[in-house]
Parts: structure tokens; sequence; C-alpha cells
């Protein structure tokens, strides 16, 4: 970050405030509000944020209007192509893509701490039947903090490891468990001799005596998906983190905070409504056109459309797009008229005016419905696979958060209520209505 030479000015009636603008390395520039209220009394009003920035970052660089998504420089155009998603991991998370002995002694980790403690196995016997994998996700995430006292007070690097490897490691095996759970199922413990993605696919899917073998293109796209989910700079779930973190709360508290955060339908929860929607035009309950003259009427939204940041195209729907295509196409899937119904969608909302002069594309949410549901991963795991997969970028930013000089996170608001009144004896109040 540096500082530029020009200030802004802000003239307030009769007042005139210089205020000094800085500089990210990709040439965005902020002004420095910070000392704003102190020297004239008044504070920005931005609901929702979409101006605010909340911190300097070194993990992830987004440019909307460009449709270019960075972590810690590379495009993940050439992560997708070339990497992992345990590879995009060590990235996000220590900085620079490992070297061969540091990526083994990261497996070497992961395979260590795949299990649960048998104690938290009781955990989801305390969850009534058909439990929402997500409230079981971050229930279980935040007893790690009980689990691990060790852990809660993060001191040194190698404390740090521990930390990731636990979570990393643990989350597939959480996420599998609580899915194998809300069917009532019997829980299949982890294989050390798959891979990450390997392994979760066996834990969701193998039965006693009958393992699941993902083929290539399973084992791929899954791959594909949790490494564009990785991080996204300081989007909610990801703000909700740094925001819990900077009370200075454990790592584990404030991962199980994103995972909340995760769970609306206008973030980790839009590609289940994406599949909810397809689903609805499939039984007929509206025609794609009767569904986009609502969405235009303003009654309903087109899920898996538009991005509070990307005002071109997401890069992350071209990656999941084409892996989609891939999977469908040697699963022997690509007539599910679901995806014929996206495809229509897809088609008269790019040649619609209404979306095309809101910039309106399709997000990642759009084509990871479609992988998932491929996958044979039920709608209300769609949160937990989106959040195993964001689970790097919320530790980095939590990492990020603690490793800088600490500030509480706290907002400020415009107060538009009642100005002071005095207290009256309840049988002196005027009836209402
Ligand atoms: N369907 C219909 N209209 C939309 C949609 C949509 N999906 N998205 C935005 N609009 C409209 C808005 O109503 C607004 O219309 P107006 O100018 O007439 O008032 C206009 O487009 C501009 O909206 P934005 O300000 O760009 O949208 P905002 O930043 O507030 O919201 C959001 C972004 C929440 C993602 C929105 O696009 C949306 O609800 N999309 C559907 C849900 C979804 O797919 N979420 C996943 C996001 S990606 C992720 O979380 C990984």
């Amino acid at each position: 970050m540096s500082k530029n030479t020009q200030n802004a000015i802000l003239t307030i009636g009769d007042e005139r405030y210089e205020l000094p603008v800085i500089v990210g390395s990709e040439g965005e520039r902020a002004i420095d509000v910070r000392n704003l209220r102190n020297d004239s009394g008044c504070i920005t009003f931005d609901p929702g944020y979409a101006n605010t920035g909340s911190c300097t970052s070194d993990i992830t660089f987004v440019d909307g209007e460009r449709g270019i998504l960075r972590h810690r420089g590379y495009p993940v155009e050439q992560l997708a192509e070339h990497s992992s998603f345990i590879e995009t991991v060590m990235l996000l998370i220590f900085g620079e893509l490992p070297t061969q002995r540091e990526r083994d002694t990261f497996r070497e980790m992961l395979i260590n701490q795949e299990l649960l403690h048998e104690d938290l196995l009781h955990h989801f016997e305390g969850f009534p039947p058909y439990g929402q994998p997500m409230s079981i996700l971050s229930a279980v995430i935040n007893s790690f903090a009980s689990y691990h006292p060790d852990l809660l007070d993060i001191q040194t690097p190698e404390e740090f490891r521990l930390a990731v490897g636990k979570i990393i490691s643990k989350v597939r095996t959480i996420a599998a468990f609580a899915y194998r759970k809300s069917l009532g199922k019997p829980l299949v413990y982890p294989d050390p001799n798959r891979s990450y993605c390997a392994n979760f696919l066996h834990m969701m899917f193998s039965i006693p005596y009958k393992e699941f073998e993902p083929t290539r293109a399973q084992v791929r796209a899954l791959s594909l998906f949790l490494l564009v989910h990785a991080d996204h700079e300081q989007n909610c779930s990801t703000s909700t983190v740094r925001m819990v973190g900077s009370t200075q709360a454990n790592l584990f508290a404030s991962i199980s905070a994103g995972i909340c955060a995760l769970w609306g339908r206008l973030h980790g929860g839009a590609n289940a409504a994406v599949i909810d929607m397809l689903e609805s035009i499939r039984q007929g309950d509206l025609t794609v056109t009767e569904y986009l003259e609502k969405v235009k009427n303003k009654e309903m939204r087109l899920m898996g459309f538009g991005h509070r940041v990307y005002k071109s195209f997401d890069p992350r729907a071209r990656i999941l797009k084409q892996a989609a295509h891939d999977l469908l196409l040697e699963q022997d899937k690509h007539n599910d008229p679901l995806l014929e119904i996206a495809k229509e969608l897809e088609n008269a909302a790019l040649s619609d005016d209404f979306f095309i002069e809101r910039s309106l594309y399709p997000n990642v949410d759009f084509y990871s419905g479609i992988i998932l549901r491929t996958l044979g991963i039920p709608v209300n795991m769609y949160p937990v696979m989106f959040a195993i997969g964001r689970m790097p970028g919320w530790i980095a930013h939590w990492a990020e958060e603690n490793h800088g000089p600490t500030k509480i996170h706290r907002p400020r608001q415009v107060y538009t209520g009642p100005v002071q009144r005095d207290y009256v004896a309840i049988d002196d109040r005027e009836p209402r209505g």
C-alpha cells in the first residue's frame, strides 16, 4: 500500500478537509476517512458497504469490471488448470505455492488429522433425524474450541499449522458425517490412502462392504468446485470471520460464525436456490418466459445471476461451466432436463435488455449447483460444500486480521429513531390500534 501524492478534498459547508488517498498494489484507490469523524464530526454512510474498504489485504485481488480473480497474484484460471484444491489452500493460507516437501508434509498432516475425536461423535447423535447439515457443521466446528483448548490462543506458526490441518482435514469428515446422519446411514470413516476429494466422496457414498470408487472426472469436478470457492476477498461470510476475529475470538468460533453467514440464500444458499428454481420450472409451475417476466416485474430473482462485484462476467462461472460440461459428458447425463432449462434460461436472460442493462451474468452458483447435483450431492448439502471450499479463505483472512494491528470492527450508524422522550407509566399509556 502506498500514499497517493494527491489528497481528496471534502467540503462541508464552509469547512474544507483534506483526506489522504491510499493506493493498492493493483492501483485501486481509497479515500482514507479514518480521521474524518474526529476532524469534521461526520461519518460516511454506506449501507451494504459497497464502497467501503474495511481492511487492506494481501490475499486475493478481484476486479469485478474486468472479471479478474487472483490469489496471491496467481490467476484463478491458472490455478484451476495446473493446481489442486489443496495446493490452493496452502497458497492462500501460507502465502506461497508449496514446494514438493511442504506439500508432502501438509498431506501427512491432513491424513493424521482426518479422524474426529470419538467423543465428538456423540454430538452427531444429539442432532434430530434430518438435522440440517449446515447447523451441524457450524456447531461441530465451534465445539473444536472445547476439544482443542491448546489452540484457543494461537501464538506460534506451529500451533497455527496444526489448527489449519485440523480444520481443513476434519471439515470434510464432519460434512460427510452430517450428511450420513441426516439420512440415518452408518458413518463411513476416512480412508488415508485416498486423495482429499476422493476421500470425501468415499465418506459420502460408500456403504459397508461396498466402497464407492469415484471417477477421475468426479474427483476433478469436486476439486475445481472447491478451488473456485477457496476465497473471494471481503464477501459477507469472510467479513464476518474477520469481524468476529477482530474481537480476538478463537479461530474455530470465528469460522463457525462464517459458516452461519454463508447459510443465507443470497450467499452460500444461492446454488441450492438455483436448483430449486430449475426444479420448479421443470415441474411446470412456470415456463422459462413466465419466470423471466416475474423476475423483470421484481416478483422474484433470477437465482445464480448477478454479483455484487462482478459486472462483466464471473471468472469462476467460466471454469465451472466447462467442468459441468465435462462431468455431464463423462456421466452421459448431458440430456439432464434441468441442464436444458438452465441453458434456456441463460440464453434468454443474456439476450434480454433487463439483464444486459443491469450487467447481470451467470455467477459461480449457476453452474456449481449442476456439478453438485451430477455428483449426487443433495441440495441441503450445497452450502456445506461451499463452506468446505471457502475454509482456506476464512482461515487466511482470520490470520491476516490477527497478525495485523488489531482494531475491533465497530461500524457507526445514522440514528433515525425517536428523539429523547420521557418514560410513561403503564396506566397512562395511550391505547394502540
Ligand atoms: N435477478 C433479478 N434482478 C437482479 C438480480 C437477479 N439475480 N440481481 C440483481 N438484480 C437487479 C437489482 O434488483 C437491481 O435492479 P434495479 O436497478 O432495478 O433496482 C439491479 O439488478 C442491480 O443490482 P445490484 O446492485 O447489482 O445487486 P446487488 O449487489 O444488490 O446484489 C446479489 C447482488 C445479492 C448477488 C444479487 O445479484 C442476487 O440476489 N443474485 C441472486 C442470488 C445469487 O445468485 N447469489 C449468489 C451470489 S455469488 C456468491 O455468493 C458466491
